[in-house]
């Protein structure tokens, strides 16, 4: 039978590429999102693969929402967790609101995903936690104190998971992408781009697809000695 894969903002940008390649891969795959219904319905139609809305950053909605999705698709085996946003500001100018909704997002969003499934994969024997944090939660990153703080967050998520998930068949992963060519980095001023990929050795920034094969190599059986672990794939732009 195929294992599922559920994707957190699986319906566009990088998560969008996690969710073909999962089903390509063989997976019963459902996503994410929070309100880009448009987006969704186009994913949905192009690809087959069924959306379902709900703001990560609430762990009620959350839990309602993988209660639904484990209604339609079965148990849930592979969950990343992709979802994530930005709101960037120098310090002495970034508002507790762009503070807190990062945080909401992109850190309690892990939470609230991976919590409500850690049972079942614990009664199963079996599980992929993997989390999307970014190279700017190893680096830090001028104007994203609130963003780093949640990708670095991430990382220790996930080594305390590995951990307690171990005997339980359970692994959990991250994946740091640089720079990758979505809209949340094609957003940013031409100029800023150029020189990000400035500093990129290989030349270019990275492509969805080259992160979602990260996630399927995860998800595999053949993963499952790594354990606690992150992925950098960055084109060469920083080393840990
Ligand atoms: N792009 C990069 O260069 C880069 C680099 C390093 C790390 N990352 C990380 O990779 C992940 C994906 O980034 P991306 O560039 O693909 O982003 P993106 O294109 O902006 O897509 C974000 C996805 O997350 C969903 N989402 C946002 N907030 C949500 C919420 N509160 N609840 C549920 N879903 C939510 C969005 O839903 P809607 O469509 O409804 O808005 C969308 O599906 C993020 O965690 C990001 O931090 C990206």
């Amino acid at each position: 039978m195929a294992r599922t894969a559920l994707v957190t903002g699986g319906s566009r940008g990088i998560g969008e590429a996690i969710s073909k390649a999962l089903k390509g891969a063989g997976y019963d795959v459902a996503a994410t999102y929070a309100g880009n219904d448009e987006k969704a319905a186009a994913f949905t139609e192009a690809t087959g693969i069924k959306t379902y809305k709900w703001n990560v950053g609430d762990y009620e909605d959350s839990k309602a929402g993988i209660e639904q999705v484990e209604a339609d698709l079965g148990p849930i085996d592979v969950v990343v967790a992709n979802a994530g946003i930005t709101r960037d500001a120098p310090f002495h100018k970034m508002t507790p609101d762009q503070w807190q909704e990062v945080i909401d997002t992109n850190l309690t969003g892990v939470f609230n995903t991976v919590h409500p499934l850690w049972p079942g994969m614990r009664d199963r024997g079996f599980g992929r936690v993997i989390v999307i944090s970014s190279i700017n939660g190893q680096k830090g990153q001028f104007g994203q104190v609130n963003y780093a703080a949640t990708k670095a967050g991430d990382l220790g998520i996930i080594k305390s998971l590995a951990q307690e998930g171990a005997k339980k068949g359970i692994t959990a992963n991250a994946i740091c992408p640089g720079y990758i060519a979505t809209e949340m980095v094609m957003a940013v001023p031409e100029k800023v781009r150029e020189s990000i990929i400035s500093q990129i050795p290989v030349g270019r920034l990275g492509e969805p697809d080259e992160i979602a094969r990260c996630v399927v190599f995860l998800a595999s059986d053949d993963a499952g000695f790594i354990n606690g672990s992150t992925i950098t794939a960055n084109g060469g732009q920083f080393f840990v």
